[in-house]
């Protein structure tokens, strides 16, 4: 159900499955509270447990949310590789979140499939956080990818961002992309033809009126941007190796990349990073994606408190 927009932070009990749960003022309510929360370490989740059921690989998602409970009092239990689970036997989504409810007060979950995190809240009373469903949405990558653009930019409008990579597959561009269309900025979609971003998602920006430039080619669109966001060929999603094979290579950020581009832009990345960014670039001023790392626990201790409707003392 969406959030209610005149308590923008009225999250208690809620689900957090999409980016679009969020209107534009409590996306701006959100951030800013989260804010309060880097540094804030009081157990205002003492006796809380968090069921943290990862069907999908993950290091930054799973420890993220597992500090920021632990940072705040909580405790977690779970799995992080599935076939530890009854999963491995056949039981159903539905069923292992109607048993895990038992044993917790809200749960996270990371799926394969499309919706897998909408279906796991309709089988529970519990808050379900989506920790990745498929191709489909990210939504608390999202909440800290603009958390490190605002930290970074000062600002949410008026930007040149550039998404580079596979536009097609990445979950974590869609969710941010749909989320950008709320605010006014203009967007540079660089990626090979065969991972274009699916149309939904230029359909929404149309609808929003974003400015938008597509193209394979990077020089030939975007320069001076104040953002680069570059993303991982996400080979797990592709049907055929061969595909895979083809552009796996498509774009490496290097120096001359970011001198190019007028040597000012954040480049961030929501990791892991294969080949995409040069190790060179580690010590640039704008590579903000071990920033974006620290932030990712800032706003899950927000995300976690809200949704369990433990406010800060
Ligand atoms: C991303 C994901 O799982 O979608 N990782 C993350 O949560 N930071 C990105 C990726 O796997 O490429």
């Amino acid at each position: 159900m969406p959030v209610n927009a005149s308590d923008a932070l009225s999250l208690a009990g809620r689900d957090l499955i999409s980016v679009r749960d969020f209107t534009r003022d409590e996306l701006i309510a959100f951030l800013d509270e989260a804010e309060a929360f880097e540094y804030y370490t009081s157990p205002i989740l003492s006796g809380m447990v968090m069921g943290s059921l990862f069907f999908e690989p993950s290091t930054r998602t799973n420890l993220s949310f597992s500090s920021a409970m632990q940072r705040l009092g909580g405790s977690v239990l779970g799995f992080a590789d599935s076939k530890v689970s009854s999963t491995s036997k056949g039981e159903s989504l539905a069923d292992t979140v109607r048993v895990v409810e038992n044993y917790c007060d809200i749960i996270l979950l990371r799926h394969p499939f499309e919706g897998a995190a909408r279906l796991a809240s309709e089988s529970t009373r519990l808050p379900v956080i989506n920790a990745g469903d498929g191709t489909n949405q990210h939504p608390t990558q999202t909440l800290l990818d603009l958390y490190t653009i605002r930290q970074k930019r000062n600002a949410l409008e008026g930007l040149k961002i550039a998404f580079i990579g596979d536009l097609k597959y990445s979950r974590t561009v869609h969710s941010l992309i749909e989320t950008l269309s709320h605010f006014d900025n203009e967007l540079f979609l660089i990626s090979p033809t065969s991972l274009r971003i699916p149309p939904d998602f230029l359909e929404e920006l149309n609808a929003n009126g974003t400015v938008y430039h597509e193209d394979e080619d990077f020089f030939s669109i975007a320069q001076d941007v104040d953002v680069l966001y570059s993303t991982r060929i996400q080979q797990e999603r592709f049907p055929d190796a061969v595909e895979y094979e083809k552009v796996k290579n498509a774009y490496r950020i290097d120096r001359e990349t970011i001198e190019k581009l007028g040597g000012k832009a954040t480049l961030m990345h929501p990791l892991p990073r294969l080949n995409e960014i040069s190790m060179d670039l580690d010590d640039y001023p704008g590579a903000a994606y071990f920033d974006q790392v620290r932030n990712g626990v800032t706003v899950r201790k927000a995300v976690l408190s809200l949704l369990l409707g433990k406010t800060r003392v």
